[in-house]
């Protein structure tokens, strides 16, 4: 299976000058949970923004058109590349940015929204989904977290 996991403000923004917006101590540990023990597949900003530095617990794979190494992850140079190293395993989690979400949300089976009810500028957006094709199978809310002031919602969508 294959699966976006990603946090979206109100707005549609997920990130800024190559970071995220926001801290969500829930969702950093939502995050984690998730993805722990199942390959990551992140583009190569995003793999920047966490310091260039591997996800642990995970096997990491970076996209990137360049002819590069990055210690600690694999590269791949595609979508369907990454996929493919992944070694069928039970679910691949599509990690960011915006460039790779737009070209997995045609083929994503699941994707783990954390919807951060607030607007922020930001100089990224997640792509224009058409929900008519997504189930909402799971739906979480909290009024506050714990060092955060606003709501927010963990959402769980299986493709129709
Ligand atoms: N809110 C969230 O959940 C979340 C999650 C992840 C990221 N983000 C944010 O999103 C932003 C980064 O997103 P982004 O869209 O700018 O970058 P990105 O998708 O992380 O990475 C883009 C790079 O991926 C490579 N790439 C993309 N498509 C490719 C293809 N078909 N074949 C080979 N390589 C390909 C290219 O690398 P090269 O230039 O090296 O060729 C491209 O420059 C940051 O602000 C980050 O904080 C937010």
């Amino acid at each position: 299976m294959i699966s976006i996991i990603v946090a979206i403000a109100q707005n549609g923004t997920i990130g800024d000058k190559n970071a995220l917006l926001w801290h969500i101590k829930e969702d950093m540990r939502f995050f984690r949970t998730t993805t722990s023990g199942h390959p990551v597949i992140m583009g190569r900003k995003t793999f920047e923004s966490l310091g260039s530095k591997p996800l642990p617990k995970r096997k990491n794979i970076v996209i990137t058109r360049s002819d590069v190494e990055f210690e600690g992850a694999f590269v791949a140079h595609s979508l369907e590349e990454a996929i493919a190293m992944a070694d069928n395993d039970a679910e691949v989690f599509i990690m960011g940015g915006a460039q790779i979400y737009a070209q997995a949300l045609d083929i994503a089976d699941r994707m783990y929204i954390t919807r951060v009810e607030r607007d922020y500028e930001g100089d990224t957006s997640f792509p224009e989904v058409d929900y008519s094709k997504w189930k909402l199978v799971a739906e979480e809310r909290y009024e506050r977290g714990e060092d955060y002031d606003s709501p927010f919602s963990f959402l769980t969508y299986d493709r129709k």
